[in-house]
């Protein structure tokens, strides 16, 4: 348990939350105009980080060109953070993992928007597998059966899928929060822009859009040394066991579930989502 800190319940990995990053995370005082992408992990904040810096500059790609993702759309809770936000200007982009119910005091004070984005829960097994492979200050996460069946149990960083989907369902935000998923961006990453800029109340020019759409491709977010984590020193994340854009597709899910795997899957996850308005909208 060493690799572990356990904030409010929830396990985090020790080596990018610290007591200290998590209590100044809880002193954060939100802005009316800030946006935050929330997501569990693997569902596509990487994505968003490409994403957001870009509309929210008039399509400008410089940020997205020169400064690292972490830093250019901070996450709230982990342990740069401090010194990170004192660079921002408004209006101003943030990721978080967290759920619901842990979030800073002052968020459900301010009107700061919300992008939720989630995942089809398979793949986002399979990605958290390779990520916890090449992370090397988390243990090895042994075969994917075994992984799959912690990431069921929520034995892992950030608990349980469920538990994290469910906390942002009818959290009484209103028109605060758009849900979005990573296959409407694999299917359609120009209407999905569209929509966050709607949401954003913000506008671009049709050529500019069109810049978003180019930089955000997956093999252009493979080439950006500022996205694509290679700047992160091998003992943190090592890229000869996988890569953290590692493939970029839905549905990889097939390569890996036995028929087993995936009937434990579909009644372990649709049980917990039982009485819930949340409805996969992709092939299970
Ligand atoms: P895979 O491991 O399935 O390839 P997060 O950023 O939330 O940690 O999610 C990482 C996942 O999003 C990885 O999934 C990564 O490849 C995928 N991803 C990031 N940018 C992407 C893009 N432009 N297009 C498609 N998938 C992307």
């Amino acid at each position: 348990m060493d690799s572990y800190l356990v904030y409010r319940g929830l396990l985090l990995p020790k080596i990018i939350h610290t007591e200290d990053s998590l209590k100044y995370y809880e002193s954060i005082e939100f802005q009316d105009d800030d946006v935050i992408v929330i997501t569990y992990p693997k569902s596509g904040t990487t994505w968003m980080q490409e994403i957001l810096p870009s509309l929210l500059n008039g399509g400008d790609p410089t940020p997205v060109l020169t400064i690292p993702s972490w830093i250019r759309v901070p996450w709230l809770e982990q342990v740069c953070i401090p010194e990170v936000m004192h660079t921002l200007s408004a209006p101003r982009a943030f990721v978080s993992h967290m759920p619901f119910n842990l979030m800073p005091p002052s968020f459900f004070t301010s009107k700061a928007k919300v992008i939720y984005i989630t995942r089809n829960p398979k793949d986002v097994a399979v990605s958290y597998f390779y990520f916890n492979q090449m992370a090397s200050f988390l243990p090895d996460p042994g075969n994917f059966e075994e992984y799959a069946n912690n990431f069921l149990a929520g034995k892992v960083i950030y608990g349980k899928w469920t538990d994290h989907v469910k906390s942002w369902r009818n959290p009484g935000l209103g028109d605060r929060i758009l849900y979005i998923t990573y296959e409407e961006m694999i299917q359609d990453v120009y209407g999905v822009i569209k929509c966050v800029l709607g949401f954003l109340d913000r506008q671009l020019s049709e050529d500019a859009l069109k810049g978003v759409v180019e930089q955000c491709q997956f093999k252009n977010m493979k080439q950006n040394k500022m996205s694509n984590y290679s700047l992160v020193p091998p003992d943190y994340l090592d890229a000869r066991k996988s890569s953290f854009l590692r493939k970029g597709i839905a549905g990889d899910w097939k390569n890996h579930f036995s028929p087993e795997l995936d009937a434990k899957f579909n009644e372990v996850i649709n049980e917990e989502l039982k009485g819930t308005d949340y409805r996969f909208l992709w092939e299970q």
